[in-house]
C-alpha cells in the first residue's frame, strides 16, 4: 500500500475511538513502522510501503486504539531536546516536568544533586546534560526504573556524573545536597485517570495514598537534614497541590521562595530552602 493510503486508513480507525492528535499519532507511527522521516512522507505520499511495514503499522495503530500512547508504542519519549529510552516500568516523562527542571537550573548550576525517584532518570540526565558542574545520585525503590534510567545515562553520556541508588528516598543517603530534586508519585488513590495513564504508566510512579500527599510527608520530613547550608528542594506538584505541600514543607522548617507554572498555568513546581 502507498504512504498516502496508509495515513488515510489510520486516521479512519484511531477517529473510531475517539483518539486525540490522530494526524500527529497516525505519522509518527507510520514514520516509524517505515522507518521514514517526516520529510519522506510528505514529499513522496506515492512511495509503496513494504508488506512487514505496513503490518508493523496495522498492529500500532490497534495498540493506539486500545488507548496506549505513542511514546509507549515506539518506546522512546522527546525530553527537554534529548530521547529517552521508556519501557512499562518507568514513568513517561511529561512536558509539564520540564518547567521543575528549567527551575532548578535557575538556582542550582554545580555542586551536588539527589534526583528522588528518577524513573527514566530525565530529571537528573538533563540537569547533568544542562550543567557540566553537576554532580548527582538518581534514586528509585524500583530497580528495573533504575536499570532504564542506567541505561539512559550511558548513551546520554552523562553516566560519569550519575550515580544510582535503588531505595525508598532518603535512605541510605550521605552527605549534605545542594540541590535535592523530585517528581514524586502525587495522585491520590481514588482519582481515576483516563486510560492512557492508568493502563500505561506503573502505578508506583502515580499514586501516593489517599490525599497523594504521601511521597511529599516523607520527602520533607526528612530534606532539611540532607541539605547544605544554601540547599535547595524543588518538587513537582499536582494542580491545585500547592497548599498542602506549601504548608508540608513549612512545617519542617523550609521556606518557599520560587515557583512554575506548567503550560496549563498551575504551578507545577516549588523551591524550597531553609530561612
Ligand atoms: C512520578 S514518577 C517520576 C519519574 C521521573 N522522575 C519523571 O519525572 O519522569 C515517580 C517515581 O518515584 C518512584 N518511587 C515511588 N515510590 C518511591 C519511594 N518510596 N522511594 C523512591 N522512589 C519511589 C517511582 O518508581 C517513580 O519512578
Amino acid at each position: 500500500m502507498k504512504i498516502e493510503a496508509l495515513l488515510t486508513e489510520g486516521r479512519r480507525l484511531l477517529q473510531r475511538q475517539g483518539t486525540f492528535s490522530v494526524a500527529l499519532d497516525v505519522r509518527l507511527l507510520l514514520q516509524a513502522a517505515a522507518g521514514l522521516s517526516h520529510e519522506e512522507i510528505i514529499a513522496h505520499p506515492a512511495q509503496d510501503i513494504s508488506r512487514e511495514a505496513e503490518s508493523i503499522f496495522y498492529a500500532s495503530i490497534a495498540r493506539r486504539s486500545a488507548h496506549e500512547p505513542v511514546s509507549r508504542i515506539l518506546g522512546r519519549r522527546e525530553f527537554y531536546g534529548r530521547e529517552y529510552t521508556i519501557t512499562p516500568d518507568v514513568l513517561d516523562p511529561r512536558p509539564d516536568t520540564e518547567v521543575v527542571v528549567e527551575l532548578a537550573l535557575t538556582h542550582v548550576k554545580h555542586g551536588r544533586f539527589v534526583d528522588l525517584g528518577t524513573g527514566s532518570g530525565a530529571i537528573a540526565i538533563t540537569l547533568c546534560g544542562e550543567a557540566d558542574q553537576l554532580i548527582g545520585i538518581a534514586t528509585d525503590v524500583s530497580a528495573a526504573a533504575l536499570q532504564v534510567a542506567r541505561t539512559n545515562a550511558q548513551r546520554l553520556g552523562v553516566s560519569d556524573r550519575l550515580s544510582f541508588h535503588k531505595n525508598t528516598w532518603f535512605v541510605g543517603l550521605t552527605g549534605a545536597f545542594d540541590l535535592i530534586i523530585s517528581n514524586p508519585p502525587y495522585i491520590a488513590t481514588h482519582e481515576t485517570l483516563s486510560p492512557d495513564v492508568a493502563n500505561y504508566d506503573p502505578h508506583i510512579a502515580l499514586f501516593a495514598g489517599e490525599d497523594g500527599l504521601l511521597a511529599y510527608r516523607e520527602i520533607a520530613r526528612q530534606a532539611s537534614a540532607h541539605l547544605s547550608g544554601h540547599g535547595v528542594v524543588i518538587v513537582e506538584i499536582g494542580a491545585g497541590q500547592i497548599t498542602a505541600v506549601k504548608s508540608l514543607f513549612e512545617s519542617h522548617g523550609l521556606k518557599l521562595f520560587d515557583q512554575a507554572m506548567d503550560l496549563a498555568g498551575h504551578a507545577r513546581a516549588l523551591a524550597f530552602k531553609n530561612p
